[in-house]
Parts: structure tokens; sequence; C-alpha cells
């Protein structure tokens, strides 16, 4: 077999090896059938049991009552940035959205399309380093709902509890931090995730949606942003990522298979505490980005003395087999994804060379 690096790119990310081995010795024929999962209709006999899996997969693993309604979509959590609005939110109403990076940025400039924003929480003017606490929020009274991410990817800036709405419904774009740990479904009303993070490929996004909400989806909406239309018709109002609900389904049997989300949970504390614990250690050299409180288990982003070192560590990183971690083109720096499939014998490697790097610049 070809050899693996250490892949730490933010997304699309690594994915299970065993996953993409089993893919990989199902590619050309589908459980004996002849044909790839890609060569097969979505509405065949062959691909409803795989369609099935994946709901059954990401509903038992995040034990999501039977009143949510699980969906394959597509145009990535983007599209939700304006899928959700389209829906819950018309001229004379307002949302309110907490900031605390840049995809929440850029889920408010949607929004705004529709309706009043009103951006109750921002960390905008301190840099993006830190989440609200609950008591720092005060919620609109008219807001038709709430809308966080509650894994800033870019930033490295991670909610440590499942906001509570008090009433209002809340949304939440969990794109980056979904599957790593457990979470208490019932505290929203709508959960999307582009899947290629913690879930699968790239090209499909699932979204948790509650029977509540999808009753509020307008009548004479456009089929294809129709939540009701899509949940009704199981995903597939149109041809849906055949290839991605596969790997979805997989990514699920695999996590499964491997103590669920809470061993998911105890494995990425450790990873991304071994990383932490060596950034604090270094003097200074590695300055993290976000405040402690609010540190990411999954993207771990850090800076060095300068912005010559940081393109240094990346291509030396990268030369040594630590490939993917030049921080997002927007903010620089340094930055870790340590997503689910990521192995911690991988941040040890890194840890090492961040050592050896700090030795010979410092
Ligand atoms: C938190 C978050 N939200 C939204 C997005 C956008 O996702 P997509 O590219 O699937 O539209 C990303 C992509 O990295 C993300 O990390």
């Amino acid at each position: 077999m070809t050899e693996r690096i250490y892949n730490f790119s933010a997304g699309p990310a690594v994915l299970p090896l065993e996953v993409l081995e089993q893919a990989q010795s199902e590619m050309l024929s589908l459980n004996g059938i002849g044909m790839s999962v890609m060569e097969i209709s979505h509405r065949s006999k062959h691909f409803a049991p795989i369609l099935e899996g994946a709901t059954a997969g990401i509903r038992e693993l995040l034990n999501v009552p039977e009143n949510y309604q699980i969906l394959f979509l597509q145009g990535g959590a983007s599209l939700q940035f304006s899928m959700i609005p389209l829906n819950f939110l018309a001229q004379n109403e307002s949302a309110d959205y907490i900031v605390t990076g840049a995809w929440g940025v850029k889920a408010v400039k949607e929004a705004q399309r529709c309706g009043d924003v009103n951006t109750i929480f921002s960390t905008a003017d301190s840099g993006f380093k830190s989440a609200p606490l609950p008591d720092e929020l005060n919620f609109s009274e008219n807001a038709k709902y709430i809308h966080y991410t509650s894994n800033e990817t870019i930033e490295g800036v991670e909610f440590k509890y499942d906001l509570d709405g008090r009433g209002t419904p809340v949304v939440c774009d969990a794109s980056s931090n979904i599957l790593s740990k457990p979470i208490d479904i019932e505290k929203y009303a709508l959960i999307y995730a582009g899947a290629q993070k913690n879930i699968g490929p790239s090209g499909v996004t699932v979204v948790i949606i509650r029977d509540d909400l999808i009753a509020k989806v307008p009548e004479n909406q456009h089929s294809m942003f129709d939540y009701r239309a899509i949940a009704k018709n199981d995903s597939m109002l149109n041809t849906p990522n055949t290839w991605g609900i596969y790997l979805i389904n997989l990514v699920c049997q695999h996590i499964k298979n491997h103590g669920g989300i809470g061993a998911m949970q105890e494995k990425n504390e450790e990873k991304a505490r071994i990383l932490y614990d060596a950034i604090d250690a270094s003097d200074g050299f590695y300055r993290g980005h976000a405040d402690r409180a609010a540190r990411s288990l999954m993207n771990v982003t850090f800076r060095l003395p300068s912005a010559e070192l940081e393109n240094n560590f990346a291509s030396e990183a990268s030369a040594n087999g630590l490939d993917g971690l030049k921080g997002h083109r927007s903010v620089g720096g340094i930055r870790a994804s340590i997503y689910n499939a990521f192995p911690k014998e991988g941040v040890k490697a890194l840890v090492e060379f961040m050592k050896n790097f700090a030795n010979q610049n410092g």
C-alpha cells in the first residue's frame, strides 16, 4: 500500500483508514452486484439500505429522537447559511446571531438578505478568541431563532456547552465538531454540518431538524430549499450524493465499532491536551490563539514569533510528513486540525517536530 502521511487538513480532512480500505474493496463491485455505489440508482434496492444505514447511524450515535428528521443535502454548510433564513426569517422578522468567528460572519451576511439580524454577541473586536458564557447572552424577545457556530474552524474557538435557547429555537452550525463529543440534541431545533471534517467527504451536508421547525417552512417554498419536501422524500427530491451518503454510513459504523461518541470524545480530549500542553510548555515560542476556556478540540490554532517562521514551520513540517498545518489564508498562523479520524501518533509526531523546530529557531 502507498504510505500515508499525517494529514492536518481542516477539511476535506482525514478519513478513517479502515473506511477508505472498505470503500476501496467495494469500489468495483458493491456487495458482489458487479457495480460500484456510484453507478447504481439512488432508488435501487442496493442503495436503500445505505441511506437507511447512514440515517440510523447518525440517529444512534447522536441519540436523535424520533421527532427530528435527518437529511442529506447538497450545497455545503454554506447553503444552510441561506436556506435557514429563507425558511424561517421573513422580511419583517428578526433572528439572533452569535458570532465567534469567520463562519458566523458569513452566516450573518446571508441572513441579512432575508430579514433583521441582531448580532447579540460578537467577539470580532477582540479577534475571535473566545465563546460567551451562557449568562453573557441576552436573547431578543421576538427572535425567530438563535444561530451560533459550535466550533469556529478557522480560529479554533469552540463552545463547551449546548446553547439553551430558553424557548427560542436554536440553530447550530456544527460542521467542524459534530460527532466529536456527545451533544444534547433536544436543545436544538436544527443542526447542520458539512460532512467533510468528521462525517465523510465534501458534497453532502447533514441537517438534523425538529418536526415543529419543519412545520414552519413556508408553503410556497422553492422545492430544493424546502426542508419539508426534502424530509418527505427521504432526501431524494433530486439525485442525492450517493457516494457521500455511502461513506457517511461507513464512518458511522466505524465510530460505533470503536466505542461510539463517548470514546471519540475521550480520544479527542487526549489528543488536544497533548498538543495544547506542548504549546503552553514552549516558553512563549508558540502562542495559542484561542482563550483557554474556548480552545477547540478539533482545530488547534497557534502563532509563532513571526510570519516567516510560521511559513518555515508549515513547509518543513510538510517535508516531514506532517501536512496541512498552514492556518487559513484569512488569518495566517498555524492550524492543526485533529478530527476524530486523526491518530494520536500524528499528534505526538507534531509535538516532537514542534520541540525540534523551537530549539533550532527559538
Ligand atoms: C464551521 C463551518 N461552517 C461552514 C463551512 C462551510 O462549509 P462548506 O464548504 O461545506 O459550504 C465550514 C467549512 O469549512 C465550516 O468549517
